[in-house]
């Protein structure tokens, strides 16, 4: 029998209408079509579709790795809102600012151990996400837009770090700004220009400051709400989520549905309230340093890049500038933009890895680079250059284009190796060359951030 939604007298309060409009009525309809209907109204249902396939229920699919995402990015804006209340963006004052929030504003020192133990966790899930679509072939068409669009996301998250890194002004903020952004001028033509708009003159100075405190504050915030509603629009456009299955299985045509409220909400609340903790406990625990005030006539040594530019920096040690700087990351940034629109042999989306030959060959990549990088890096370091004698060809070819070109020759060769040792489709290899290529980076990212020391030279982590 139908039960009529009459509100009690206590549904009519103010709170208690807008936690209804949130919230469903315990007395909705019970019947799945007058349910759906009752839900369709509901306020989260104008921004999450009534019914979602089952089968992307399952937290193995996505970890919730995406609504991680945008969780972070609204812990962001909400304690970055209250850091504004205190921070003064120009040099004498805006380290003082933050010595005045950390020791005399009430919970000053959480809210920034907050706001900074975020941002680097949104690096962190952001890179695992990318990971995740990657991995279960959810960058095929019709999702290729939403790779896209995520590709602007995660350029908006490291540009949101990077600039939030230079606001304290400490010695560490300085240097590690100084550099980064000395490496833009090894672009060709624009670098110099580029690198001037940039830091707002020839050096990190009060325009500086305010250049990125704009963009920290205004630009990347506004950005990140244009494209997260540009990514989740596409997203449902596309008709969901990838729904899981075994590589044995067809596309479904029609897949089971349930309704989002309760059976998605609720494991969206799970997880947004475990990532709270846990962001709390380490905000609690640990606080964020505060260098002493930045000294633009001593520089630490040695003067790192944030970790998430780690890699890049590491690159530099061992390629001539123009490479590591302008020509790698371009190709890298150009192939990962290209990735959805390569020639596929299969459909794989929705199944991790492609196929279990696929994780297996993606397995063999992984370790083939675990060996490979820590030795190229080591040979660089102490034997190329004696034993092979480069020293007497021109820097831009001994460390620049032979290098490149044996890297380059080396990827396209494991491609053609591993495609034909296994006899594998080109999802299969792509995959593993995706991999392959992305642990050589993690591993370039660990040397960069833990195994240098003093004048960048290779050293224990124990012992710096
Ligand atoms: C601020 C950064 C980002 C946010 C807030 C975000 C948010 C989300 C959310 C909530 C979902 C649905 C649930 C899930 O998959 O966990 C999703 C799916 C998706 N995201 Fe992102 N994302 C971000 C960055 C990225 C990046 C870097 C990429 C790839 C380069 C990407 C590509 C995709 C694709 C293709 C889907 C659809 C996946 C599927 O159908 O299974 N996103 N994103």
């Amino acid at each position: 029998m139908r039960r009529e939604h009459n509100p009690s007298p206590k549904t009519t309060g103010f709170f208690h209408q807008i936690l209804r409009s949130i919230f469903p009525d315990p007395l909705i309809p019970k019947s799945d079509q007058e349910r759906r209907r009752y839900l369709f109204k509901n306020l989260i249902l104008h921004f999450r579709p009534s019914t979602v396939p089952e089968k992307t229920l399952k937290f193995s699919l996505t970890w919730g790795l995406g609504g991680m995402a945008a969780l972070l990015i609204i812990l962001q804006f909400g304690t970055g809102l209250l850091l504004k209340f205190v921070y003064i963006p120009i040099p004498v004052s805006a380290y003082t600012s933050i010595q005045v929030l950390q020791n005399e504003v009430m919970f000053g020192q959480l809210i920034r151990n907050v706001h900074h133990w975020c941002a680097n966790f949104l690096v962190l899930i952001v890179f695992l996400h990318m990971l995740r679509v990657f991995f279960t072939g959810a960058f095929h068409p019709p999702r290729q837009f939403s790779w896209i669009i995520g590709l602007g996301l995660f350029g908006l998250v490291l540009t949101a770090n990077f600039t939030g890194y230079l606001l304290p002004y400490d010695q560490l903020a300085y240097w590690a700004v100084t550099i980064s952004t000395g490496m833009l001028e090894y672009i060709p033509a624009i670098g110099n220009r580029l690198q001037e708009i940039i830091q707002g003159g020839n050096e990190i100075g009060p325009a500086t400051l305010s250049i990125f405190f704009a963009i920290h504050t205004a630009v990347v915030p506004m950005g990140l709400i244009i494209l997260m509603a540009f990514h989740f629009w596409r997203i449902r456009k596309s008709g969901g989520l990838v729904i899981p299955r075994s590589s044995e299985e067809e596309i479904e045509k029609k897949p089971v549905r349930v309704t989002t409220l309760p059976h998605l909400l609720l494991r969206e609340v799970v997880v947004a309230l475990v990532l709270i903790a846990v962001v709390m406990m380490v905000s609690v625990f640990f606080d964020v340093s505060l260098g002493d005030s930045a000294n633009p006539g001593l520089s630490p040594n040695p003067t790192k890049a944030p970790w998430y530019f780690a890699g890049l920096q590491e690159i530099l040690l061992h390629l001539h500038p123009l490479f590591s700087v302008f020509i790698i990351p371009l190709v890298l940034v150009v192939t990962l933009m290209g990735i959805p629109y390569l020639k596929y042999d299969t459909n794989t989306e929705g199944i991790w890895f492609a196929s279990i030959k696929g994780r297996r060959m993606a397995m063999i990549a992984g370790l083939i680079a675990i060996v490979a990088a820590p030795m190229g890096i080591l040979a660089d370091e102490y034997l190329i250059g004696f034993a092979v004698g480069l020293s007497w060809i021109p820097n831009f070819f001994g460390n620049g284009l032979i290098p490149f070109a044996f890297i380059f020759c080396g990827c396209v060769g494991f491609y053609i190796l591993i495609k034909h040792r296994y006899s594998a489709t080109n999802n299969e290899a792509i995959q593993a060359l995706f991999v392959f290529i992305l642990v050589i980076f993690l591993i370039l990212t660990v040397t960069g951030t833990w195994f240098r020391g003093p004048g960048m030279k290779l050293a224990w982590p124990w012992k710096l």
